[in-house]
Formats: structure tokens, C-alpha cells, sequence
């Protein structure tokens, strides 16, 4: 292997700056060329990139977003996107890529290690944590820790005019943000998509909140939740049915995924890119890397895109018990 490219792709997450910085010092330690590519796959459809030294990287550790840029490329879905990716990386002498991001990259990242010649190796980064190959992915202990100090201040708030809040917070499909920072912060009630509710059981919950002297309640609600309303609607749902409640929501939204990424964070992608870049260079092609009980694993990017990537529905039992 004589050069590695590397990319960041789908939404961004704290600590893919370190995740990039890991790779061109790798690389650069191993006597590697390395190319960074600009906006994921679109980049390299493109041939829009740039030449990583490991000087290149110098103090991004400690930022938030990715110096690479981050998208979503609609045109690497074709085989015709994918071949143009195929042939400037040829051009480029690139004959492997670390490919940073999370589901869609890996799938993206399948399928044009099956149609063409090049090594490829998948890293997880995304806040959402729905990779089933690693127990983290990068950014999400940064994501949890963002949520964390919000719902705090909105306690404090909420608590100063006793009000029911309800909080909407990424994961698109899954409740990981939501699961945990709801048990981190002392939510009321969790709504995660993998687990339907119902909205008895909410307004339930809530008229027992109030029966034991609270005034005032978080709700935590995932943006995928499955309960078939959005945080809007539900919050109009609950002031219809309880009119005790003075509800307000907050949309906590982009603001998720900003921000200079935690140390976990940034040990994490460190780990993970160093060892990606070695399994390349000793051959190995087509894994994603995850951390797995402490240990960094390869796994089949068929096995790391499973739908079970292990949810701890025990939280949502934990959280009732603590919002007692
Ligand atoms: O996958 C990361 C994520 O932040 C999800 O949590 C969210 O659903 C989605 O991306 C938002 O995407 P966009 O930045 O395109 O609005």
C-alpha cells in the first residue's frame, strides 16, 4: 500500500477532526502517502482532495466538525458515481480508504470495496451510536455530554415555573441520545423509537408525576420516537388532556453535534484510525473497526450495520424506577 485516502462522511461528529488527524500520522509514522478527500464520496467522485502531512493536522484534536467537510452524496449510489470515484482514486494512487462516518458510509463503503479494486476500511462516526460493530461511535459521548448540560438548564427553568418540558433530541432512528441522557439528567419519561410507548401510558405516568408532589417534569423524546406524533404535537396532545401542565418544548437539534469533542471522544477515533491504518497496511480490507468491550474489533461491515446494535432497554426500567 503506498497511499491511504481518507474521508469524512453523513452527518458530522465531535472528534472526526481527530479521527483525521490520527490517519495522516499513521500514515506518516508508517512512510505512508495520505490523502484526505473533501465532503465524503462526493469528493472523491470528484477528485477534490488534498495531501495530509502529518503537520497538516496540527491542533484539530481538540475541534469540533471536520476540516474535510461532511455530506450526504446521492450520485455515489450509482454505479456510474461510484466508477468516477474509482478512477480518480486510481489516478491518485490511492489504493485504500479509511472511510469515517456511519451507516450509509459503511454501506457506501461495501459496495465500492465489491465493485472495485481498493482496499477499504470503515472507523464509526456519528452521534447517533447505531452502529452494531462497536458499543461507541465517535462523537456520541460528546453528543451525550452537549445534551446533558441542556436538559440541566432546562431543568433549572422548568423547576422556576414548574412546567412540563418536553425535549426533543436527535438519533434519527435510534434512542441511544435519548436513553441515556434522559437516566444522566433525571428525565420523567424517555420516548425512544425502539420501544413504543403509548400515549396513555404517557399522560398516565404524568398524572402521577403530579400526584407525588412534582411540579415540575422533563420528558426526553427521541426525534425517531414511534409514538406517531412529533414533539409538537405531543406536547399539544398532553396540554388537550391535562390542562394542569404548562407545557413548552425544546428542539434541541444541530447544536447536538457541535462542539470540541470529549476525551473519550478523542481517544476513541485515535485508537481506532491507528489501528485501521495498520490493519491496511497488514492486508486486511472491507471490516469496520469498533471498540467492543474495550478491545478494538474488526467486524464484517454486514455484521456492523445489523438493526440489533444493542439497545439497553434495562434504562428505560432504571429510569422508572428513579423517577419515582
Ligand atoms: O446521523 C446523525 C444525525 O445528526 C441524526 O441524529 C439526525 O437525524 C440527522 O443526522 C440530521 O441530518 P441533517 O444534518 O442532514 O439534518
Amino acid at each position: 500500500i503506498r497511499t491511504i485516502g481518507v474521508m469524512t462522511s453523513g452527518g458530522d461528529s465531535p472528534g472526526m477532526n481527530a479521527a483525521i488527524r490520527a490517519v495522516a500520522r499513521a500514515c506518516a509514522y508508517y512512510n505512508v502517502k495520505c490523502i484526505g478527500f473533501y465532503r465524503g464520496f462526493q469528493g472523491m467522485i470528484e477528485g477534490d482532495h488534498c495531501v495530509l502531512n502529518a503537520r497538516s493536522v496540527r491542533n484539530i484534536i481538540s475541534s469540533g466538525g471536520t476540516i474535510l467537510k461532511s455530506a450526504r452524496s446521492e450520485e455515489f449510489r450509482t454505479p456510474a458515481g461510484r466508477k468516477k470515484a474509482a478512477r480518480h482514486l486510481k489516478e491518485l494512487d490511492v489504493d485504500a480508504m479509511v472511510l469515517i462516518g456511519g451507516d450509509g458510509t459503511f454501506r457506501g463503503g461495501q459496495i465500492f470495496s465489491e465493485e472495485h479494486d481498493i482496499s477499504v476500511i470503515g472507523v464509526p462516526g456519528t452521534i447517533d451510536n447505531d452502529i452494531a460493530g462497536t458499543n461507541y461511535t465517535i462523537g456520541y459521548d460528546t453528543a451525550l455530554n452537549t445534551v446533558i448540560d441542556a436538559i440541566d438548564k432546562i431543568r433549572d427553568t422548568a423547576s422556576s415555573h414548574d412546567r412540563l418540558f418536553f425535549i426533543e433530541v436527535m438519533g434519527r432512528d435510534s434512542g441511544f441520545i435519548a436513553l441515556n441522557t434522559g437516566v444522566g439528567a433525571g428525565a420523567e419519561e424517555i420516548l425512544i423509537p425502539e420501544e413504543d410507548m403509548g400515549l396513555d401510558r404517557l399522560l398516565e405516568s404524568l398524572k402521577r408525576s403530579k400526584r407525588s408532589g412534582k411540579s415540575s417534569s422533563i420528558v426526553v423524546v427521541s426525534e425517531g420516537d414511534k409514538i406517531g406524533k412529533n414533539v409538537f404535537e405531543l406536547a399539544d396532545y398532553v396540554t388537550e388532556n391535562l390542562p394542569d401542565y404548562d407545557v413548552r418544548v425544546t428542539v434541541l437539534g444541530h447544536v447536538q453535534r457541535g462542539g470540541s469533542p470529549t476525551c473519550f471522544d478523542r481517544t476513541l477515533a485515535s485508537r481506532l484510525c491507528v489501528k485501521a491504518v495498520e490493519l491496511l497496511l497488514d492486508g486486511e480490507k472491507n471490516v469496520m473497526v469498533g471498540l467492543l468491550n474495550n478491545e478494538i474489533r474488526m467486524t464484517s461491515f454486514e455484521e456492523g450495520l445489523k438493526e440489533d446494535y444493542g439497545i439497553n432497554k434495562e434504562l428505560l426500567r432504571i429510569s422508572d424506577i428513579l423517577s419515582t
